[in-house]
C-alpha cells in the first residue's frame, strides 16, 4: 500500500521562513503564534516551498505585528482572546487568493488585522467583518467583564492599523441579523472564520447562512470549537469533507471541495 507522506511542519520550511516566524512571533508578542505548517498545507494542498515563500513574507509584517502588541499594551490587554493563529490567517489568504472573506467576531482585530495584510499584498479582496462588542465599563476590567470588551474610549478593531482598512468591510451588529444581509450581498465566500458567540446553534446557523455562497477550495474556520459540539463536525458530514483540526487544539477548518459542489 502506498504511504502518503507526512505534512511539512515548521522544520521543513525554509531558514528564512523559520526567521521571519519567529521574529513575527516576538514582534506580536505571542508565544502561542507558532503557524502550524501542516494544517496550512491540508487547507491550501500547497507544497512547503509555497507556504516557505508566504512565511517568509511575516518579515514585511513586522512593523504592523509591533504595532498591533503596542495598540494592545496601551490599551491594557497585553494578551486577549485573540486567535491563536495570525500568521496562518495571512498564509491562507496569500496561497488561496480569495476575493471575499467574511469574519465574525472582530473585538480587537488581530485575526481583521492578519487578512487584511495579506490582501493588501495580493492587492485584491476584501474583508468583510462582524462584530456586536460589549464595552469595559470602568477605567480597569471588572470582576466577570469579558477580556474581549472594548477598552475604554476603543472601537471594534482598535488594533487594526490605519494602513489596512482601505479593503475593509466592517459592520456593527449582531451577525444573527447582519449574517445572512452580507452573504446575500456577495457572489462567493473564499475564506469563512467563525469566532463570535461560540454555541452550538449559532455556529450551525453560521455555517447555513455562508454554505450556499461558498466558492470552490473555500477554506471554513471556526474558533473555540470546545464550546460548540457536533455543530462543525456536523457540518464537514453534510459536505462530504475531512475536519482540519490545527493540531490537537479546537480551531478546525475544512476546505470545500475544487470542482462543481452541490452546496
Ligand atoms: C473572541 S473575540 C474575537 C477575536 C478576534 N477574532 C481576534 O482574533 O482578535 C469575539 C468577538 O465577538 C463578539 N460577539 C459576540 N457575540 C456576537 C454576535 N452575536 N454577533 C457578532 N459579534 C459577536 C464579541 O463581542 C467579541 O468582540
Amino acid at each position: 500500500m502506498k504511504r502518503r507522506s507526512p505534512a511539512p511542519g515548521l522544520a521543513s520550511l525554509s531558514p528564512a521562513a523559520r526567521e521571519a516566524v519567529a521574529r513575527a512571533r516576538r514582534a506580536l508578542g505571542d508565544r502561542r503564534a507558532t503557524p502550524n505548517v501542516a494544517w496550512i498545507a491540508a487547507l491550501t494542498g500547497a507544497n512547503r516551498r509555497k507556504i516557505s515563500e508566504a512565511l517568509e513574507e511575516l518579515e514585511d509584517l513586522l512593523p504592523m505585528e509591533e504595532e498591533i502588541r503596542h495598540r494592545h499594551v496601551a490599551a491594557g490587554r497585553p494578551s486577549y482572546a485573540q486567535i491563536r493563529a495570525p500568521f496562518e490567517l495571512y498564509a491562507l489568504v496569500r496561497l488561496l487568493g480569495p476575493e471575499h472573506l467574511v469574519e465574525t467576531g472582530v473585538s480587537s482585530g488581530v485575526s481583521s488585522a492578519h487578512l487584511l495584510a495579506a490582501l493588501k499584498r495580493n492587492r485584491h479582496g476584501r474583508l468583510h467583518s462582524i462584530d456586536l462588542p460589549t464595552r469595559q465599563k470602568g477605567p480597569a476590567l471588572g470582576p466577570g467583564e469579558s477580556i474581549v470588551a472594548l477598552p475604554p474610549g476603543r472601537d471594534t478593531g482598535w488594533a487594526v492599523p490605519d494602513t489596512l482598512r482601505p479593503r475593509w468591510d466592517l459592520r456593527i451588529g449582531p451577525a444573527q441579523e447582519l449574517l445572512p444581509r452580507l452573504v446575500g450581498e456577495l457572489p462567493r465566500v473564499g475564506l469563512f472564520l467563525h469566532d463570535d458567540l461560540h454555541t452550538p446553534e449559532h455556529l450551525a446557523f453560521e455555517l447555513r447562512t455562508v454554505r450556499p455562497r461558498l466558492a470552490p477550495r473555500a477554506v471554513v474556520l471556526a474558533d473555540n470549537t470546545q464550546w460548540t459540539g457536533e455543530a462543525f463536525p456536523r457540518f464537514c458530514e453534510e459536505l462530504g469533507v475531512r475536519l482540519l483540526r490545527r493540531g490537537r487544539g479546537d480551531l478546525v477548518g475544512l476546505s470545500v471541495p475544487n470542482g462543481p459542489t452541490e452546496l
